[in-house]
């Protein structure tokens, strides 16, 4: 299995619900970057946004993110926020220190588990014409991004068992192959 495994993927794709029971199924530690964030400003992401503005997040979501994948970490599963794979430093760095898996999921799927939360300051438009519009948007501008990752597993219509399931699975082909041929 790899050293650490980093979860990159839309919002309300999963990442916050599959990481924590991949990491139990695998005996890994489990990181949520905007949960540490939020204990470390006292606030909401929301509210950082709003308070403190989004390229102040962005610098200590970067930062965050060398500090949890520095030369001696292992056994990790860390989910990363839905835009901080856009960062090219923070790509190169996940890419040499981990797996890095991508949770897909369907537009209609991310609209409807998206259109009544309130706490996405990037998703906070009013009506539904208009957060269906902001997901195809950005989700059109990261697609390449998040393609980027070495193992891509869809949550659309898929529990989180089946999730974390189908990714130990790929996991195991991928590794295990290596490890026979290494
Ligand atoms: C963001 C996604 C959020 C959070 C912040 C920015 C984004 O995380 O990091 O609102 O740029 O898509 P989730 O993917 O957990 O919603």
């Amino acid at each position: 299995m790899p050293e650490n495994i980093v979860i990159i993927g839309f919002s309300g794709s999963g990442k916050s619900s599959v990481g924590p029971a991949l990491a139990r199924k695998l005996g890994m530690s489990f990181h949520d970057t905007d949960v540490i964030l939020e204990k470390r400003y006292r606030m909401p992401v929301s509210r950082i946004f709003a308070q403190h503005g989004e390229k102040s997040f962005r610098s200590s979501e970067k930062e965050l993110i060398a500090s949890l994948l520095g030369e001696l970490k292992t056994g990790q599963v860390i989910a990363l926020g839905g835009g901080a794979f856009e960062d090219r430093d923070s790509r190169r760095l996940v890419k040499t220190r981990a797996a890095v898996i991508y949770l897909s999921c369907s537009q209609r799927e991310l609209y409807r588990r998206l259109k009544d939360q309130t706490d996405r300051p990037l998703l906070d438009s009013v009506t539904g014409q208009e957060i269906r519009s902001d997901i195809k948007r950005l989700l059109h501008a990261r697609r390449p991004h998040y393609l980027m990752a070495d193992l891509v597993v869809s949550t659309t219509n898929r529990t989180v068992k089946e999730t974390v399931n189908e990714i130990t699975r790929k996991l195991k082909t991928v590794y295990d192959s290596n490890k026979s041929t290494s």
